[in-house]
């Protein structure tokens, strides 16, 4: 039987990149959107190789009633890409409650809540791959993203302590974090903001969706099974560990 691999935020970006990439070697892939037309796209990009939900990271009841999907569909993941993620931004004095409450419920208790949900069945399996989205942002800092930097920071230490905790288990947790990639992101930055952020990359281009994809197919393969609790940047240079 094909694994079974779920791929938060599969609609777009580099959610959608991973979701192909993961198809292509062989794995039955659930996508998740946040919209039914979202997760009808993706059950019908993903053909014979998988099936769209619906997910929104932010409610609780939504995560609960993905899982209770799952069951009734009989599908029991072995690997997991929380890579969903949003930006609320705002230079801190500025941040409302909502902004930073709206990120890190999305970006980092939604991802827990998930991650708890789906933890036993690979506990059952002994057997399962996790790969947690984070951003440079997460080491560099970044003005005006207090609350991303902090929910992603926050990911990779939580990635960490998990890894710890079921590395016996034969379940791997690692942490794949891009540097300025090309996708819906970072299209909503100004012609300005884009060139300051360039220069700064010394590979002078930004990154592509399926240059992250890549690296989470190797995470979540077979292959990878001596690679746990660590974070690898794919940056262009950006920021060098
Ligand atoms: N792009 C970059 O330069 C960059 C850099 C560093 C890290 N990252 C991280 O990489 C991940 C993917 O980023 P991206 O650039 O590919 O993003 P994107 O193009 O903006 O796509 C975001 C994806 O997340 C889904 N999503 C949005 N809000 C959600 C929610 N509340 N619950 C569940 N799913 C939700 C979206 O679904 P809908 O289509 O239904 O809205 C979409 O599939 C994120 O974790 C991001 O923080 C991106």
């Amino acid at each position: 039987m094909d694994q079974v691999a779920l791929v938060t935020g599969a609609s777009r970006g580099i959610g959608q990149a991973v979701a192909r990439a993961l198809a292509d070697n062989g794995f039955r892939v659930l996508g998740t959107a946040t919209t039914e037309a979202g997760a009808a796209r993706i059950s019908a990009a993903l053909g014979d190789h998988g099936k769209g939900y619906c997910l929104d990271l932010s409610h609780r009841e939504a995560i609960d009633a993905l899982v209770g999907e799952l069951k009734t569909d009989n599908e029991t993941p072995s690997v997991l890409v929380n890579n969903a993620g949003i930006t609320m931004d705002n230079l801190t004095l500025r941040m409302k409650t909502e902004e930073w409450d709206g990120v890190i419920g999305t970006n980092l208790t939604g991802v827990f809540h998930l991650t708890q949900s789906l933890l036993r069945g690979m506990m059952k399996a002994k057997y399962g791959r996790i790969i947690n989205i984070s951003s440079v942002v997460a080491r560099m800092g970044n003005a005006g993203q207090a609350n991303y930097a902090a929910a992603k920071a926050g990911l990779e230490g939580m990635s960490r302590a998990l890894a710890a905790e079921i590395a016996s288990r034969n379940i791997t947790v690692n942490v794949v974090a891009p540097g300025f990639i090309d996708t819906d992101m970072t299209s909503k930055l100004s012609e300005s903001q884009a060139a300051a952020m360039l220069s700064r990359v010394p590979a002078g281009r930004l990154g592509q969706p399926d240059e992250v994809a890549k690296l989470v197919a190797f995470l979540a393969s077979d292959s990878a099974g001596y690679v746990t609790g660590e974070t690898i940047h794919v940056n262009g240079g950006l920021f060098m560990s």
